[in-house]
């Protein structure tokens, strides 16, 4: 029967970058997401940005932008990052949109009707310079403890200590710098602590919704019977806030954490006008479709506790089950800016590229549980080289050459197969079933462990057969025709099993193979008398010098000489400007992305070329790149070129630089070059297929 699967990650908050934390969430999710659809399964997966609350709304203000303006550029920025990872969502949204806010209001409404929710009078910090309330995060002093300076307002980073921002000693707007007064103001709560949200969180928990670990925070939180240790929930912020103003009570605004779920539905709702669903059938109480949440264990009180009352007591349905995971370390420690550990997604695009790699050795490490998951660089490169590469990539390329070179590309026929090869091929296919559950079971460690395990099994068959050896021999034609295509079918039933984890590489095998989309009821079916096309290139070994260059680079551009300036300034402003100038006069072994992207490079089609009256070295090039305008560019060229050899070439122009007034007029940018101590000069070419203006990056 196929089942009809609602899927969320949690969404990201839109005022940081995506880093490989995160990535552990999203590669979990879109991998058990793909393993149902490959099943047959409906299952839609949405998640969105997390675009509230104060952090936003004062990040946009310092750089000088609304904070819409800052939400989508980082949506943008998000959304690329993900498609890198090929984190495929149905519907990525955001959750400052009106589907979100009808939801959230109505959600709001129906709770005040159910009198579940209670205005009450709350003193709090106010900052009387910025004129607004202030967060505990926002509010700095003198820890009470250890005296240690510049602590937030709920723990000191010197000592651990934790106490209220109450206890600081001369405290701060970390905002204004102003000291902040003391002020009352009405709050909106949830009443958790009312007895049908007990006594329903109460019957949630013994149901199957919660791993074992989040089902004993979960006693811990509620208490034992008889007790009601829930406390209500504050789900109001004053005014400035950045968010959706709560109904009939203007100036007070849902507190981020109140949207953001319901978030959850504004990216489902989209979805269901882009695709034609029904909203209703998958949230309605009652529903019979199956919804499940991922999310990280720092936030499951807020899917375990508020997100059901609220669900269950607005009238909708409730999750079917919480899928919590631990957190990222990397080389066994906590992700750190020093230590080059805090990696963005972006940085691992750029210098590692292949994003398969980390969406291997994540699944070789989650096993559906809440523990911590640690990347160790070494063994990640160790990982992805022996098991990736040296055992599966490796069955392809050992075989694939000779039924195309041999056999036209033509594979076996079925009666061409002896026993030996057959049982190999029916033990694989009769390994969906384990495979499959532990999928399902989101174990993608035990998932891998059975894959590798067959994987050495045709490694040994192809070693025991050796068609290297049989291709020098005469007479050993069918044998070699056998040998090759039986390990294509081990690699064709290989590449199915890892197909959730690795979807872009099965694309590739699906092309070569020459066969339709693989899912998982084609493993019943092994490919005979089918011809394949040509074997290209499939994935290469990691270089460990990548990441090296990866941790450099984290090191280097999260600890900008300008962050540090700034920090410095409030106390140190001299000291801080002799720090920077002699920053800038140590030598620099890196330049940081940002230098790099200053250059705007692009791909120029010399349109003319020709020769410069009273210039012995100059040619004057006429160059398209993509413009209303094409560019005059003088280039110093003309002993390695005649002008007529070059007209209607593709070159790399440099398209940013200064204009500049030369003799023979005005030149508009520079061509590159390359050059060595002898003579000869050489201009470069892009690839086939550039087109004129496309940008080099
Ligand atoms: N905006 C909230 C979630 C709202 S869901 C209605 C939030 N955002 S977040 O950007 O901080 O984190 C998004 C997800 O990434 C969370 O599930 C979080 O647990 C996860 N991770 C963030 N850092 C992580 C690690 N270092 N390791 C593993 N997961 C991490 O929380
Ligand atoms: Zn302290």
């Amino acid at each position: 029967m196929p089942r009809k699967i609602l899927v969320t990650s949690a969404l990201p908050y839109a005022n940081g970058s995506i880093h490989l934390g995160h990535l552990v969430e999203y590669i979990q999710t879109d991998i058990w997401v793909r393993f149902q659809k490959m099943q047959g399964h409906t299952c839609h997966y949405v998640c969105a940005d997390d675009t509230h609350g104060t952090p936003i709304m004062l990040r946009a203000e310092k750089e000088g932008i609304t904070p819409e303006a800052l939400i989508a550029r980082v949506w943008q920025e998000h959304k690329s990052d993900f498609d890198a990872f090929h984190i495929e969502f149905d519907n990525y949204g955001s959750t400052n949109s009106e589907d979100t806010r009808e939801f959230a209001q109505s959600i709001y409404r129906k709770l005040k009707s159910e009198k579940l929710i209670e205005i009450r009078s709350i003193e709090q910090f106010y900052d009387p310079v910025k004129q607004m309330f202030l967060p505990d995060r926002f509010i700095k002093g003198e820890c009470p403890k250890c005296h240690a300076k510049d602590q937030y307002g709920d723990n000191c980073e010197v000592c651990g200590a934790t106490y209220a921002p109450t206890e600081l000693i001369n405290a701060y707007s970390a905002v204004s710098g102003a000291p902040p007064e003391r002020r009352n103001s009405d709050h909106h709560f949830f009443r958790l602590s009312d007895p049908r949200c007990q006594e329903f969180l109460r019957e949630w928990t013994r149901s199957d919704t919660l791993q074992p670990e989040a089902s004993n925070k979960m006693q811990e939180w509620l208490g034992g019977s008889g007790e009601n240790k829930l406390t209500d929930w504050d789900i109001s912020r004053d005014a400035p806030y950045f968010g959706f103003e709560i109904p009939d009570a203007p100036g007070k605004y849902f507190y981020v954490w109140l949207d953001a779920p319901v978030g959850y539905m504004g990216s489902f709702q989209q979805l269901c006008k882009d695709a034609g669903l029904d909203f209703d059938e998958y949230w309605q109480q009652g529903s019979n479709t199956e919804l499940y949440h991922f999310i990280g264990k720092d936030i499951l009180y807020f899917h375990a506790l508020f997100w059901p009352a609220m669900l269950q007591h607005a009238g909708y349905r409730t999750p079917t089950r919480l899928f919590a995971h631990g957190f990222l370390t990397v080389n066994g420690e906590k992700m750190s800016k020093s230590r080059g550990t805090f990696i963005t997604a972006k940085s691992y695009e750029e210098h590692v590229k292949c994003t398969e790699y980390l969406r291997y050795y994540y699944a070789a490490k989650l096993n559906g549980s809440m523990e911590d998951l640690d990347l160790s660089l070494d063994d990640f490169v160790a990982k992805v080289n022996s098991d990736l590469i040296g055992k599966y990539i490796n069955i392809a390329s050992r075989s694939a050459g000779f039924i195309s070179k041999r056999f036209g590309g033509m594979l076996a026929r079925r009666e061409q197969v002896g026993t030996q090869g057959m049982a190999l091929i029916e033990a694989f296919i009769a390994a969906r079933e384990a495979i499959a559950q532990s999928y399902e079971a989101r174990d993608f460690s035990r998932a891998l462990r059975e894959i590798m395990r067959l994987a050495d099994l045709a490694n040994e068959y192809v070693n025991d057969k050796a068609p290297w050896v049989l291709a020098k021999q005469e007479g050993q034609e069918a044998s070699l025709q056998e040998v090759c295509s039986v390990s294509l079918n081990l690699f064709r039933l290989l590449t199915l099993y890892l197909k959730p984890i690795l979807p872009k590489l099965a694309e590739q095998v699906e092309s070569f193979l020459n066969i339709g989309l693989l899912s998982w009821a084609d493993a019943e079916y092994p490919l005979f008398a089918h011809v394949i096309k040509e074997y290209k290139h499939l994935m290469t070994r990691l270089d460990p010098k990548l990441i090296d260059a990866m941790v450099a680079a984290n090191k280097e551009s999260l600890q900008p000489a300008a962050e540090s300036r700034q920090r410095h300034a409030a106390h140190q402003q001299h000291t801080a400007a002799k720090d920077a100038a002699q920053a800038e006069k140590d030598f620099e072994p890196f330049i940081s992305i940002d230098d790099f992207t200053k250059v705007d490079l692009r791909v120029a089609k010399i349109v003319n070329a020709e020769h410069v009256e009273g210039a012995d070295k100059l040619i004057r090039l006429t160059l398209d790149i993509g413009e209303e305008k094409t560019r005059n560019v003088f280039a110093g060229i003309k002993s390695a070129y005649a002008p007529e050899e070059l007209i209607g070439r593709l070159t790399v122009m440099v398209a940013n630089l200064a204009p500049r007034k030369m003799k023979f007029g005005l030149s508009e940018g520079m061509v590159l070059a390359a050059s060595g101590d002898a003579p000869g000069l050489y201009i470069l070419s892009p690839d086939h297929g550039a087109q004129p203006g496309m940008r080099i990056k």
